[in-house]
């Protein structure tokens, strides 16, 4: 079956019962490297990386570096690229349109309002995205639906608007617990913020801690509501 936008219901139903490595070893046979896997580090990516470099496939690894990461995320890229000897290929913004920015609306402009806090995702994160994605046709995430209530009805593939590609969550169906069972199990490495009550990492200015029984997502972008807590890597085209 070819992987299409056509197709996706048929190839959803074809992937219903199957676990996460079926699902992406389905997806390296069918596309080689034609489908790409984008990681923020966070600990559903470093699952995937982890079944990628157990099954060897060609799929190439990319994170979208925003200048604004924590030091611990660039320790983490540096000790994983050595422990399954890869290198994620880091796709960073264009310095001129940084440069502008920061002149036009300050370095810190994501606290003043949503739309300058989605102009500085543009910048840093869509528009290199796009450049990650330039020739492929598909790519790997690391979202799960019980991360938050912006993302309840996603499917194991979908066709995603921002990008123009299909996007493939094998992971879709995975509590935390079992991401967590699996690190453990698998000596996987990961972010030592998450023992710090960082569930969900991204970049600096813009993670918190969070207490205990707040949502798991509650530490990002914070300061908004949470149906807007979305970067536009993942938000739904209306
Ligand atoms: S975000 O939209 O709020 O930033 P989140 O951090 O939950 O997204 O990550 C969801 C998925 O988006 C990750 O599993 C990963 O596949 C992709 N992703 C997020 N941030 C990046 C990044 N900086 N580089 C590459 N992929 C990313
Ligand atoms: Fe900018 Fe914050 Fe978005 Fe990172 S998460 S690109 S710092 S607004």
């Amino acid at each position: 079956m070819d992987i299409t936008k056509e197709n996706i219901d048929a190839i959803n139903g074809k992937l219903e019962n199957k676990n996460a490595h079926e699902i992406i070893k389905f997806f390296i046979d069918a596309m080689d490297d034609r489908i790409t896997f984008g990681t923020s580090l966070g600990a559903e990516d470093q699952v995937i990386t982890a079944i990628l470099a157990e099954l060897k496939g060609k799929t190439p690894i990319f994170t979208l570096d925003t200048g604004r990461l924590f030091p611990e995320t660039y320790d983490l890229i540096d000790r994983t690229n050595k422990k399954y000897n890869i290198k994620i290929h880091p796709y960073f913004p264009k310095s001129e349109e940084v440069e502008t920015m920061v002149i036009e609306d300050g370095i810190n402009l994501f606290y003043d309002s949503i739309e300058l806090r989605h102009k500085c995702c543009q910048i840093r994160k869509l528009n290199p995205l796009k450049r990650a994605l330039e020739g492929r046709d598909a790519w790997f995430t690391g979202l799960r639906r019980s991360q938050s209530i912006t993302r309840t009805d996603m499917q194991i593939v979908e066709w995603d608007d921002n990008s123009s590609k299909i996007k493939v969550n094998p992971l879709i169906e995975w509590t935390e617990e079992d991401v967590w069972n699996y690190i453990k199990d698998n000596k996987i490495p990961y972010n030592p913020l998450h023992d710090k009550g960082y569930p969900s990492i991204g970049c600096q200015p813009c993670t918190r801690a969070i207490m205990e029984g707040e949502d798991i997502r509650a530490g990002r972008w914070w300061w908004e509501n949470p149906d807007t807590r979305e970067c536009g890597l993942h938000a739904k085209k209306e």
